[in-house]
């Protein structure tokens, strides 16, 4: 997409994709994005996992009972981790990572969608965090916040309308409460 703008209005959750696998170009253009983000002090202490065996990605949709069904339905997931003993901000720096891989999925026509994995249990009371370096064989000492899925789109969301945004969550120049 050419504006970057019309690409922020355009990019929603996508949570159904096709069988069509992610062409291995994409695929790097995404990890590229994700290794450009800022981190707190520069530290990079995130790292990623990238899934496409498909039993891999139903058992990964498992790690927790509500809204992680996506995983199991797409083609790719990008798994991201980061060294909560390298970065107290840990959380920021993978959160940033995140987003600008599901900008870059926008940018190239994709869908993509956030599941989040940190704090999140599954029925039997299960960290879901603990699930999912299990399943990949993550050290302990990564915490993993979310899972990206990524494919080619199999819904159609609408735009975000501009007209539709929360302006009042704006202060300019002091904080006001009124509504
Ligand atoms: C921190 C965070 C956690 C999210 N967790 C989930 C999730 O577990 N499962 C899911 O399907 N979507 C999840 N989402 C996607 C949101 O539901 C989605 O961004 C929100 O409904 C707004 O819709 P939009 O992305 O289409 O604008 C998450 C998004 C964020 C930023």
């Amino acid at each position: 997409m050419d504006n970057f703008h019309e690409l922020l209005l355009n990019r929603r959750s996508i949570r159904k994709y096709t069988d069509e696998k992610v062409d291995p170009e994409d695929v790097k253009l995404i990890l590229e994005a994700a290794l450009t983000a800022p981190s707190s002090k520069s530290g990079r202490s995130w790292q990623f996992v990238v899934v496409e065996d498909s039993e891999m990605l139903d058992h990964l949709s498992r790690c927790k009972p509500n809204y992680a069904t996506s995983i199991a339905k797409a083609p790719l997931a990008v798994v991201v981790t980061a060294d909560i003993t390298k970065s107290e901000a840990w959380i920021e720096d993978a959160s940033v990572a995140a987003a600008f891989m599901q900008l870059q999925a926008a940018d190239l026509g994709l869908g993509s969608c956030w599941v989040e994995v940190r704090d999140r249990y599954g029925e039997d009371g299960e960290p879901a965090e603990d699930y999912v370096r299990q399943a990949l064989g993550i050290p302990d000492e990564f915490g993993v916040l979310c899972i990206i899925t990524i494919g080619h789109k199999d819904e159609q969301r609408r735009p975000i309308d501009p007209a539709k945004l929360q302006w009042e969550k704006v202060h300019i120049g002091k904080w006001r409460n009124e509504q």
